[in-house]
């Protein structure tokens, strides 16, 4: 019997893998991930590696690993299905009952379907006569075209059954598109478009899939927004906007706002880092996924009593679950979306002054750096400012660094052009260092030789395409939403090994149809062995960076290598198949 996959989600996320582990093992912390030593082999340092992130535990030493059931299985020694149920009785939860399970999740997984289709037709109505207005609207409050495009903005159109019409042809029933909240019952029983007149705001999971959408009317008339109820996929108080692409900033903090176009105008202005809680106050869930990812969040609601109450109550919430809080109050009664406009082209600038203020850790630095000189002596003086250049020159924005720098010489008496010339020799110089070594990361995570487990030792492949198969595999678990990208770049055919092919496909397919991606899930499709190693690649690349740019070069030495592969074969045919071969390619060229 397949257990249905909200069910085993609910159960991993309410037992959590670390605090499980932590029940037969010591575990330090290591960076975002937790070692100790292995329980399952005699392991005399510690081999074994716990990734919150992704609910998954892998030893380098005897390379188990899996999800916290298949810790389960092996440290109580027990079936699938038992490890399931000592699980569930673990966390108070009832096991499922068969039949209703089955056609449950498949009525979500329809659900998904109808959302993804609203999304596309709602985009699409930008460029229609009717719904130009829509896009109109949109860039009238300084949304950039690649912003609506990357958050998949659209338009509901002014009718009362456009959408309705549009997937009934598209053959949703009239129950899945009830049960989706698209359609809602008019008095006379039939159905009727739920969003009508608004701009749209899809909400997306961290598996990519549209789970509920908020829709905004472009008027004063109430209610200004509109929210999906709740669903079979989605319950009010359970996700965050914009959290799939926040998860995989690089900085080491959230800012937790209040409305859509906030996050839409930060992530525009390059905080990428923003997130919303969709109209509700802050639930103690929605912290825990927040505190999953990072330390660190940064409350900026709107500065009206509202907020600041809204603040008050998030505070607590956030405390409750170990977050470290810090608050952004922003001037002059504003939300972030419409301070950073008011500041026009110096708005991203400003915000990032505010949010570096309730840190301020720059005066702080220097003013730590001066005692360690004697600055009354020329040469003392020289070397202070020497490594105050230094340190400023590690501020990426140029302003910023500006205000600082002239801030500095201002206090220090210095000449601001013998200042800046320093400062920007350092500033060359790390643009270089940093560039240099982001390329020097994604080759060595490609070509760097690891041992590779038997069951995927393949004859005559190329173990520069391996790697890279192998990353892009790891990348596609970490970021399931790029999957569509990936696919359309890379048709699983290119992929040269047989092994890693099953798995691209395996997972891919998963994705496509709105499962969780982590390797854990495989049990059914891969054996013991193949799991591990599936697991064994996942947890190689975890650390590394999942940036674009890597992405793209995995891509292209699959595709270089694929095509070489594709040229020695050529060179062993028959000559007149070689000739089939170049009017073929010819044809396809033209056509
Ligand atoms: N909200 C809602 N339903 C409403 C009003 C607000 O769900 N009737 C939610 C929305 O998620 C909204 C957030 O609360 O984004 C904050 O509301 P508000 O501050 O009124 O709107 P803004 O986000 O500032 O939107 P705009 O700038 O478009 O006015
Ligand atoms: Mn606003």
């Amino acid at each position: 019997m397949a257990l249905p996959e909200d069910f085993l989600d609910e159960l991993r996320s309410k037992n959590d893998i670390t605090s499980v582990i932590s029940m037969y093992a010591n575990l330090k912390k290591r960076g975002r991930n937790y070692v100790c030593k292995c329980p399952f082999h005699n392991d005399s340092t510690p081999s074994f590696t716990v990734y919150p992130d992704t609910e998954s535990f892998y030893c380098f030493g005897c390379a188990a690993g899996g999800d916290v059931i298949s810790f389960i299985m092996r440290a109580e020694q027990l079936v699938y299905i038992d490890a399931v149920k000592y699980l569930a009785q673990r966390a108070g939860m009832q096991m499922p009952e068969n039949k209703y399970d089955d056609s449950f999740s498949k009525l979500r997984l329809r659900i998904l379907e109808a959302n993804r289709e609203a999304a596309r037709f709602y985009h699409s109505q930008f460029y229609t006569e009717s719904g130009y207005r829509g896009l109109d609207y949109l860039r009238s409050r300084q949304l950039s075209d690649q912003t609506i495009n990357k958050f998949g903005l659209g338009f509901a159109p002014d009718s009362w059954t456009a959408l309705t019409d549009h997937l009934l042809a598209k053959k949703f029933t009239r129950y899945e598109l009830l049960q989706a909240n698209l359609c809602v019952e008019s008095k006379k029983g039939s159905l009727i478009d739920r969003f009508r007149n608004r701009v749209m705001f899809p909400i997306i999971d961290l598996k990519g899939n549209v789970i509920a959408f908020g829709g905004r009317i472009m008027t004063d008339e109430k209610p200004k927004y509109l929210n999906t109820s709740d669903t079979p996929v989605f319950k009010k108080g359970d996700g965050l906007f914009a959290f799939n692409i926040a998860k995989n900033s690089k900085s080491d903090k959230f800012i937790l706002c209040e409305g859509y176009m906030d996050v839409i105008a930060l992530h525009q202005a390059g905080f990428d880092f923003a997130v919303a809680a969709l109209g509700t106050a802050l639930t103690s869930e929605q912290a825990r996924m927040l505190k999953k990812y990072k330390e660190t969040v940064v409350l900026c609601y709107d500065s009206d009593n509202a907020g600041q109450l809204a603040t008050q109550r998030a505070i607590g919430i956030l405390r409750k679950e170990n977050v470290n809080v810090k608050v952004l109050q922003i001037p002059e009664g504003k939300d972030p979306d419409e301070y950073i406009k008011r500041n026009g082209s110096d708005g991203a600038v400003k915000f990032k002054l505010l949010l570096d203020s309730i840190e301020s850790d720059i005066d702080y630095k220097i003013e730590q750096l001066e005692t360690r000189f004697d600055i009354t002596d020329a040469s003392g003086k020289f070397q202070f400012l020497d490594q105050a250049a230094k340190m400023l020159a590690e501020i990426k924005n140029d302003i910023e660094r500006n205000i600082y720098a002239s801030k500095l010489c201002e206090k220090y008496k210095v000449s601001a052009q013998d200042f800046e010339m320093q400062l920007a020799k350092y500033v060359r110089s790390n643009v270089y260092k940093s560039s240099r070594e982001e390329f020097k990361r994604v080759k060595k995570q490609i070509t760097e030789s690891v041992p590779v487990s038997k069951g995927v030792q393949g004859g005559g492949l190329s173990t520069r395409a391996v790697r890279a198969e192998e990353a892009l595999i790891s990348y596609l678990m970490h970021n399931p939403d790029m999957v569509q990208s990936v696919t359309d770049r890379v048709p699983s055919e290119k992929i040269s090994h047989e092994f890693n092919r099953r798995v691209y496909n395996a997972l891919t397919e998963r994705i496509l149809s709105g499962k969780s991606a982590n390797f854990v899930d495989f049990s059914g499709e891969f054996t013991k062995d193949e799991n591990a190693y599936i697991a064994s690649v996942f947890a190689r690349f975890s650390n590394e960076l999942n940036v674009p740019q890597a992405v793209d070069e995995y891509i292209s030495v699959i595709l270089e290598e694929n095509e070489k592969k594709s040229a020695a074969q050529l060179a062993e045919l028959p000559p007149e198949d070689i000739q089939k071969y170049f009017d073929e390619m010819k044809a396809r060229k033209k056509g």
